[in-house]
């Protein structure tokens, strides 16, 4: 089974790990693709740029185990096609998305999804780390 899955990856962390180790797990003799946010896409989302550019988020991400191949997230471009093109059978993304409409923000629908036959898996974070806290703790010492 092939799982697709999304986010940016900013600094990476032992929350992603658990993701993408569980994404693994899922996808058994199939690969894991990660559609890696670019950094336009994180200016626009998120008001700024990422600490990590594109490209050094990119390289840690291939050397992950769990990870067989990154591919661009780009600002306001239809999910669709990169999703069909990995031959995703499943979209994997942590639970932090439940409330902020992950289908709107990647240009499909449950239609789509079931046309297409991709199950969509919302998984729980195992920690409270996040980037976000991390920029914290460096910024208060
Ligand atoms: N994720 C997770 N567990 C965590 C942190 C993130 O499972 N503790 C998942 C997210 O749900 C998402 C993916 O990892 O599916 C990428 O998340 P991302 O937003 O890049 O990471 P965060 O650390 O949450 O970044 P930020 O604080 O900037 O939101």
């Amino acid at each position: 089974m092939n799982i697709y899955t999304g986010g940016s990856f900013n600094l990476f962390h032992e929350g992603h790990v658990e993701l993408l180790e569980y994404c693994r797990k899922l996808a058994g003799d199939g690969q894991v693709i990660v559609a890696l946010n670019t950094d336009d896409f994180i200016a626009r989302f998120k008001g700024k740029a990422p600490t990590m550019t594109y490209s050094q988020r990119r390289a840690v991400l291939l050397s992950c185990k769990y990870v067989d191949n990154v591919i661009p997230n780009y600002d306001g471009e239809d999910s669709k096609p990169s999703i069909l093109d990995a031959k995703a059978d499943m979209i994997v993304i942590g639970m932090d998305w439940l409330d902020k409409d992950y289908c709107k923000q990647m240009s499909f629908n449950s239609e789509w999804l079931n046309k297409n036959k991709i199950a969509l898996c919302y998984v729980p974070r195992t920690t409270g780390t996040s980037t976000t806290k991390i920029k914290e703790i460096v910024k208060n010492g």
